[in-house]
């Protein structure tokens, strides 16, 4: 183990976790990128942390750089998170939106950072809770996390005893999930909601769709400035006039672009800035 951590691999894991996700780890976090070498340097059965650089410049070397990234993103989750969040949605933003998109009867949502799928199974199970506004509509969830391995075990859509048990009232998850032998998957009806997809919030919406509504919470916490702008530019670009952006509890982070304005008085929530909606429109 002596000297398994070359001085540069260090540098060189904190620079392509920045290019390919914008997330920047500060120096008292600097200590999870040889945890996250050691991890996969171990998986791999390397025993000598100079292979890591030969093996990143290898054919195999894209995939060494994805398990790298992959071991420190932040993936932590659960449904429901925020409670009085999706209050708010259910009693405020929801029904807004159900008179908005009224004629078409067509409702999209995005789940930006969806990391194991919990967020974007809380909102399907919001939405068929809230049965008759529903009734009738095309409801559409994109869920989409620049984790490969996040993203498959949402696919999976099965979860442990104790990942069932955070944040879903016993009603939720025997209504809404069967018991497997010793894990819980969500059910057909709410799988069938949600499309899963590998997907980069810095490239963008996945085919530069539009949505009525787009959750990207605690996802922008670890982004530098250069960054973040970038991202709320996309999120920008991904929004209907009429439509809202969740982020995190306590994340303004994006409201010094001039992009966006707040929507009510708890932050968290927010619309397209009104010149940025009416230069868009124009130019469209
Ligand atoms: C802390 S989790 C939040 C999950 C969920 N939104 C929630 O609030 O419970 C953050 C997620 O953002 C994802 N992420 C980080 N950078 C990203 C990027 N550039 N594009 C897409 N997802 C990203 C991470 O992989 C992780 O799964």
């Amino acid at each position: 183990m002596e000297d398994r951590i070359h001085p540069h691999a260090t540098s060189l894991i904190v620079r392509l976790l920045h290019d390919r996700t914008g997330q920047t780890l500060s120096e008292d976090r600097r200590y999870r990128v040889d945890r996250a070498i050691e991890t996969v340097l171990t998986k791999r059965g390397i025993v000598c942390n100079s292979d890591l650089i030969v093996l990143l410049t290898q054919p195999d070397g894209p995939a060494v750089e994805q398990e790298l990234i992959e071991a420190l993103l932040n993936n932590e989750t659960y449904f429901f998170r925020d409670r009085n969040v999706f209050s708010y949605l259910a009693d405020r933003v929801l029904p807004e939106l159900a008179q908005a998109k009224a004629t078409s009867r067509e409702l999209t949502i995005w789940s930006a950072g969806c990391s194991t799928g919990q967020e974007p199974l809380s909102l399907a199970m919001l939405l068929l809770e809230q049965g008759a506004i529903w009734r009738g509509w095309k409801l559409r969830i994109l869920a989409t996390d620049v984790s490969e391995s996040a993203i498959a075990k949402a696919r999976a859509a099965t979860y442990s005893q104790f990942e069932i048990q955070r944040g879903l009232a016993v009603g939720q998850m025997l209504g809404h999930f069967e018991e497997l032998k010793q894990d819980w998957r969500a059910s057909h009806r709410l799988r069938e909601m949600i499309d899963y997809r590998p997907g980069n919030l810095l490239l963008g919406s996945p085919g530069g769709a539009k949505f009525d509504l787009i959750l990207c919470r605690n996802v922008l916490l670890y982004f530098d400035p250069a960054a973040r702008q970038v991202a709320g530019g996309r999120l920008a670009e991904a929004m209907a006039p009429h439509s809202r952006l969740l982020l995190g509890s306590g994340e303004s982070v994006i409201d010094g672009n001039g992009l966006f304005e707040t929507v009510g008085s708890d932050g968290g929530v927010f619309r397209l800035a009104r010149q940025a909606a009416v230069g868009r429109s124009a130019a469209a």
